[in-house]
Parts: structure tokens; C-alpha cells; sequence
């Protein structure tokens, strides 16, 4: 049965694609017979980089697959065109032959016709049994003979030669020398054409074949979605395996999805534009849910409701939603998500928070990145197209980060970047919890900010300088008001907002999409905007160009009240001040309304390729300097961080050239030494949260819901001590505010567990 096949193009490839739907033979080659002899077949007149075969699910075979079976079609042709069955090849030229011709063209055009073509192995091995029958047989033969043996074997040989110029023969053999004998019937095949399966309403594919003797280290579930992670001994990275439902259903589970899927196409209800994504989402859900249960009983299928839902998620995900992007950033352990250009050849790789970059088994095709474009495009109402080939943006039902880039920028295709933001901003204790920094740097930085310094956060891309920013913006005091400004929206306003702090913000034009909208403002033009907004505290996201310089004119004349913060991209406090002052055009002098330059890198330890993300230096500006802040003294490092032995370290030396302690005590009537009992203080009370989430396995303690509340505490008892004994014991302050945490805290998320779990 001849099977319909088209060419279709994506991503620069050709893909051959069967039409398998009705078809009572199986679309895989690895299977059955007439398959592989048909895909081989059609090869010999059509060129292909990949071959699809689509019934309701979609096998693709990858360029390394389609390359195998392209040479065996050539090796077919071969064959054909050199005449290995003619008579002359089997020695017919000569009367005393004749009577071997018949034997000899049944057996050639049985291995290099049809076997060649269903079972290219078994040809092979037939081959060879052939060719040591023919010696042994030409050993004892009447020398009359001899010429036909010669002839004969010297097609036979020829053949032999032929088949191993394939890379499926080599395969082959290689595969039969580590596993020492034949796998029975078709195995051999399934281990050489394993593929990439989808259902073929979706167009991304799955890997779901793993490799030998990889370990599974963890699986748990995202959405209804199994994610395995696996340990591969020959490779540093992790396997991250993603097993979705939809891509293993039963027949009429998926019948019931295809149909819904058909049913829903036209199915555009009016009055959504003023419903958020996620209610729109569940509007869609549940009438998907009615189609199904329709559809069900028409058919009489039997389905349960919990599965009609399972079903309706489905299919809203393919609908309404990012599909499988969509499955991807439900998973919050992940951080990042990176799809390359070209798309489709290539799996999605991710970082993993617990298991670091991992390797995927999704491949995500152009055909889905177009869909999903088209609906990022009409969320973030900027453009993408030839013109303005970057599109950068907040998916705001997803908290994920967006970075699409396309041609011509990205000659081989559009590719993603895709930055998954935690669902709770960072907090001091967790950065602790997690060693990005030791207690008393955390103490330190909550002082900084309480004495309002201003501080810039710097770092490589992804270093956890915009983490560690909002971490020290809950160090900040709720009462005081916050504006931010930003270009992409990742500081979780609405969350902070809802912990008791009063925040505007302030949404700039994008500074690296070159797609902009005219409706957006310049960061410079905001700055100003936000400076006439009065005495509040200022955050400024990512400082990148221009607005450096409004910044920096305006903390020099003291037009920013209170704490003014920001990150900013470099490697130290060195390369912070080069680049605003050098770059952006800042003076020295404006420069120097820098207090301290707060600096985080990934750093690899002992040899491991896992990145760990640190706190490198804390790093204070001194004033007393003209030209070129590091030859003269100027940049004072306070904490230092030791890669050896993963710990920071306290420059005690370098304190005594700091100018920012005595200004800061002065300024608070207090003594240097009184500072450092604060901060000292301060850092006794974050680790102490540490411990109780450590030791109460409480992970909620370290949220900012429980820390901001438990700083205004520490807040509160200090200022009840001021009152009543006219300075701080923090002694008593420390054992107050740890019984309130006890008492309070503690006790609230204990009971809060379920009993026995
Ligand atoms: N100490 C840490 N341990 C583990 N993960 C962290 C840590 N700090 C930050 N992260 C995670 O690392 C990712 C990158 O962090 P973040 O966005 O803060 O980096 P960034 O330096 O601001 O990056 P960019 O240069 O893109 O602005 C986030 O997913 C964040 O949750
Ligand atoms: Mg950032």
C-alpha cells in the first residue's frame, strides 16, 4: 500500500512526511518491513533532511536516521545500476554456467532487492553466508568451473563492499561487537531508529527513548506532566526527561482530544479582552470540558470527570496556552529555559535550580515557536519581524522573562531565552540558607540599608544581582516609600505590596529590544518623572545607559531622599565605576554618591563544573579620591569571599580605612563599636531563622511573609529599648525577638502542617 508523501520546509530543513492516518501498516521503520522499504523506496526519488511518519501520533527520524536510510536507498540503486543480477555478473556469459544462473539470480535479487530494502541487515548477514558458501563450494568445484565461481564472487564481493560503505551497516557492527551477539528479530532496529514521537496536533517533539545505564535521581510531577531526572555516567550534564500525558494517551482519549481540538478551532467568544490570562484560561477549561463530556457520550466513551478535566487542561494548553513551553515553565525549579536556533533539530536545554543545565528531551519546533510568537506579539503589543528582530518582555500569567530573537540578527531562526522568575522574591535568610552569603554579610547589608546607603548590585548575566536586590529591598522599612523603576517587570510588585510595602512603578521603554513602541517612556525621561515624585526610596532596576546620568546628577545635589538601589552589569566594584563613569559620562565626582558596590558571580568549586552563585564583595566608595578610584584608595572591600574554602571573610584590616562606619555612627549618635552590635545583632537574628527552618524543616520561615514581619519586630523591640532604657541591650533585644519568632512564628507554621505528614 503506497502511502501519500509531501515535502514540507521548517527551519531550513526538508522533512519528508508519510500520511499514515487509516493505514492498517504501523508508520515505524524500525518495526515493520513494508515501512522501511517503502520510506527507502520514495528516497530514491525525493531528497530529505528528516522523515516523518504521522498517523495520529508523528514519529520523526532525525539527519543522522534519515541519512542511514537515504544510503541505503542509494546502495539499492547502486545495485540497479551496476547490475549485480545480469548474467554476465553471476559468470552467464560462459555455457558451462548457465546451470548456476537461476540459484545465483534468486539469491542476489532476494538480498539486494527485497531484503535490502525491509531488513538491509539481514541482506548484509545473507550476504556474507552467501559469500563463505560460495568459496567452500568453489574450493571442491571441477576447475572447468572456476571462472563461474570467480565472476560470481566477484559481484558477491562487490556487494559486500558496497554494504559496508552505509553508516547502518557500521552501525551495526558496532553495536554487534559491544553487545557480543544479534538481538533477536527487529530489536536491532529499534535501538538505531528510535525517535522523536508527537501527537501530531502538537509540534513539539519528545524523546522518550533513554539511554543505557543512566540512574534516575529525581522524578516528580509539573501540571499532570512525570519529570525524571536522570544521571548519564559519561556526561557531565543532567538529564532532565519530561513525560507528558498527552503524549501517552489511550485511543480514545485521544480521539476525544483531536475531535475537541477540531471542535474549538472556531470557537472565539467575545467579552475575554477584559479577563486576565488565567481566567480566561479557566473560562476556556471548562467549556472545553462540556465539548469532551459531549463528544464522550455521543461516542460512548467512558471517561470520569477528574479525566474530562485532565483532558480539557490538555487541550487549553494547546489552545489558549504556550503548549509545551507552557508544561516547561510550570516547573518553578527551573531558572532558565533556552531554545537555539535552528529550532526543531536541537532539544530544549534548561538550568535546573537543584541539578544545574540539564539537557532535555523536548525538541521544540518553528512551526510552534510561530504560534507562540504570534500570541507574545498581542500580549506585549511590540512587534517582531524583520525589522525588529528582538522581542523582550514579562510573560505575565507565566512570571517568566522573555528574550525571542529572530532574523536577521539570529541568521539560522528565531531562538528563545526564556528566565523563570522565583514566585517569592529572595530573602536574606534564604540567601544564607543557601550560602550565597554568611550571616554577618547578611547583617551587614540589612544595616546598609537601614542606614540608607546606596548601594548598586553588579554582576555577569544570571549572577542573582537582581535576586539579591530584592532581597535588600525587604530589608528596607515598610513605611517608607518605594518607587521602582524597571523595564521588564520582575520585581514582584503586587507580592510586596501585599507584605505592607507602598511601591509606584515606574515601566521604561526596553533598553536591548529594538523593538519599541512609541507609547513607551525613555528610563531617563522616568527617572525624572520619578525624582519629581518626591523623598522615596529609589530602585532602579537595571541601569544601562542614559539614565545613569540623571541618576547620579540627581543623588549628587541630595535630590533623592532616602535610599536610592540598582544592578548594574560588571565583574567588581572596579568595573562598576569604568563603565558609569567611562561609558555612561558620569563625573568622578557624582560617581562618588556611590556608598557601596555589592558584587555576585557563579563560582565553580574544586574542580566541579555545577556553578554556585556567591556573593563575591562587598566593596565601600570612598570619597577621598580624583581620578581613578582603585590606584588611590578608593574602593574599600569589606567582605571578600575565599573560593577554597566556600566562605566570606571579613576585612578587618581594610575597617579602619572605611569612611562609611564613622560617617554612619555619627549620623546615629552612636559608636563605631555600638554599629557593630547592630550588625552583629542583626546577623544573630537571620541566621537564627536558618536554623529553625533548618531544624523544624519550616522552608516558609525564610518567605518574605515571615521575615518582613519578623524585621519589624527586631525594629520595634529596639526602639521599645531606646525608650525605656535610653539605649540597646542587644543581648535582651536577641532573646526578645527570638522568643516572638518561637512563639509566634514557629509555632503558627508547625501547626499549620498536617497532622502525620
Ligand atoms: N544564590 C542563589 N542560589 C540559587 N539560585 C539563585 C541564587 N541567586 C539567584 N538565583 C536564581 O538565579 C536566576 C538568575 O538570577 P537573577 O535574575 O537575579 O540574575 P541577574 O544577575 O539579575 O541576571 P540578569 O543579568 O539577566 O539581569 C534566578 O532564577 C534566581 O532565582
Ligand atoms: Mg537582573
Amino acid at each position: 500500500m503506497a502511502h501519500k508523501y509531501t515535502i514540507k520546509s521548517e527551519g531550513g530543513k526538508r522533512y519528508l512526511f508519510f500520511d499514515y492516518r487509516g493505514s492498517p501498516f504501523t508508520p515505524s521503520i524500525a518495526d515493520v518491513p513494508e515501512t522501511m522499504a517503502e520510506v527507502i523506496e520514495v528516497l530514491k526519488r525525493t531528497d530529505a533532511d528528516l522523515i516523518v511518519l504521522a498517523d495520529v501520533y508523528e514519529r520523526v527520524y532525525d539527519e543522522e536516521q534519515a541519512e542511514m536510510l537515504k544510503q541505503i536507498s542509494d546502495l539499492s540503486q547502486t545495485f540497479e545500476k551496476e547490475g549485480v543480477w545480469t548474467y554476465s555478473a553471476l559468470g552467464g556469459d560462459k555455457a558451462e554456467c548457465q546451470q548456476f544462473l537461476q540459484q545465483r539470480y534468486n539469491t542476489i535479487s532476494t538480498i539486494g532487492r527485497t531484503q535490502l530494502l525491509q531488513d538491509p541487515i539481514q541482506a548484509y548477514m545473507n550476504l556474507i553466508n552467501v559469500i563463505r558458501q560460495e568459496k567452500s563450494q568453489a574450493a571442491t568445484m571441477a576447475s572447468e568451473f572456476k571462472y563461474c565461481s570467480d565472476v560470481y564472487l566477484n559481484t558477491l564481493n562487490f556487494m559486500l563492499q558496497e554494504f559496508e560503505t552505509t553508516k547502518l551497516i557500521q552501525k551495526f557492527k558496532f553495536i554487534l561487537k559491544k553487545l557480543g551477539k544479534l538481538p533477536p528479530g527487529r530489536d536491532i532496529y529499534r535501538s538505531i531508529f528510535e525517535t522523536q514521537i508527537k501527537p501530531s496536533f502538537i509540534s513539539s517533539r519528545v524523546f522518550f527513548a533513554t539511554p543505557e545505564n543512566i540512574e534516575l535521581i529525581d522524578q516528580y510531577n509539573v501540571l499532570d506532566a512525570t519529570i525524571n531526572i536522570y544521571k548519564h555516567p559519561e556526561k557531565i550534564q543532567y538529564l532532565y526527561y519530561v513525560d507528558p500525558p498527552e503524549y501517552n494517551l489511550s485511543p480514545e482519549k485521544y480521539f476525544l482530544l483531536t475531535k475537541t481540538k477540531e471542535l474549538v478551532a472556531s470557537f472565539h467568544p467575545e467579552g475575554l479582552r477584559f479577563m486576565s490570562p488565567t481566567e480566561v484560561k479557566e473560562y476556556f477549561i471548562s467549556a472545553y470540558e462540556s465539548t469532551i463530556a459531549d463528544l464522550a457520550k455521543k461516542n460512548s466513551i467512558k471517561i470520569t470527570g477528574k479525566e474530562i478535566e485532565e483532558l480539557a487542561r490538555i487541550v487549553a494548553r494547546y489552545t489558549v496556552g504556550y503548549g509545551m513551553m507552557e508544561l516547561l515553565l510550570s516547573d518553578r525549579r527551573l531558572t532558565d529555559v533556552y531554545m537555539d536556533a535552528p529550532l526543531g533539530l536541537k532539544p530544549v536545554y534548561i538550568v535546573h535550580s537543584d541539578y544545574g543545565s540539564c539537557q532535555s528531551n523536548v525538541v521544540f519546533t518553528e512551526s510552534e515557536a510561530k504560534s507562540v510568537i504570534s500570541r507574545f506579539r498581542s500580549q506585549s503589543g511590540r512587534p517582531f519581524d524583520e525589522a525588529h528582530p528582538v522581542l523582550d518582555f514579562d510573560m505575565p500569567d507565566l512570571q517568566t522573562r522573555v528574550a525571542v530573537i529572530g532574523p536577521p540578527l539570529s541568521p539560522d531562526g528565531t531562538a528563545f531565552a526564556l528566565r523563570l522568575h522565583k514566585e517569592t522574591p529572595w530573602t536574606l535568610p534564604q540567601f544564607i540558607d543557601v550560602k550565597m552569603m554568611d550571616s554577618l554579610t547578611a547583617g551587614m547589608l540589612s544595616f546598609f540599608i537601614d542606614a540608607q546607603a546606596s548601594t548598586l548590585v553588579n554582576g555577569s548575566r544570571g549572577s542573582g544581582k537582581s535576586s539579591l536586590m530584592m532581597a535588600l529591598m525587604l530589608e528596607i522599612l515598610p513605611s517608607l516609600r518605594i518607587i521602582v523603576q524597571e523595564d521588564t517587570m520582575e520585581i514582584p510588585v503586587p507580592y510586596m505590596r501585599s507584605l505592607g510595602y507602598n511601591i509606584q512603578r515606574l515601566k521604561t521603554q526596553s533598553a536591548i529590544s529594538v523593538s519599541r513602541t512609541a507609547a513607551e517612556v525613555s528610563p531617563e525621561d522616568a527617572l525624572r518623572t520619578a525624582l519629581r515624585l518626591g523623598d522615596s526610596v529609589l530602585i532602579v532596576g537595571e541601569v544601562r545607559s542614559q539614565e545613569a546620568k540623571v541618576l547620579y546628577e540627581a543623588m549628587r545635589v541630595g535630590a533623592v531622599g532616602n535610599v536610592v538601589m540598582g544592578t548594574i552589569h560588571g565583574e567588581n566594584a572596579y568595573s562598576v565605576w569604568d563603565r558609569i563613569v567611562n561609558d555612561l559620562g558620569v563625573e568622578n565626582t557624582s560617581f562618588k554618591a556611590t556608598d557601596i558596590v555589592v558584587t555576585c558571580a557563579p563560582v565553580r568549586f574544586g574542580g566541579s563544573l555545577r556553578r554556585h552563585r556567591r556573593l563575591i564583595e562587598i566593596t565601600e566608595i570612598g570619597k577621598k579620591w580624583y581620578d581613578d578610584p582603585e590606584k588611590e584608595g578608593g574602593l574599600v572591600d569589606l567582605i571578600t569571599f575565599d573560593t577554597a574554602t566556600d566562605k566570606h571573610i571579613l576585612m578587618e584590616k581594610n575597617l579602619e580605612r572605611s569612611e562609611m562606619f564613622p560617617r554612619m555612627a555619627k549620623k546615629r549618635g552612636l559608636t563605631v563599636d555600638q554599629l557593630w552590635q547592630d550588625i552583629q545583632a542583626r546577623a544573630e537574628t537571620k541566621n537564627y531563622l536558618v536554623e529553625k527552618k533548618r531544624e523544624h524543616d519550616i522552608p516558609d520561615l525564610l518567605e518574605g511573609a515571615y521575615t518582613v514581619p519578623a524585621n519589624d519586630k527586631w525594629l520595634l523591640l529596639l526602639e521599645q529599648q531606646r525608650e525605656v532604657h535610653g539605649s540597646v541591650d542587644y543581648d535582651e533585644a536577641v532573646r526578645d525577638w527570638k522568643k516572638w519568632v518561637d512563639e509566634n512564628q514557629v509555632t503558627e507554621l508547625l501547626s499549620r502542617r498536617t497532622p502525620g505528614a
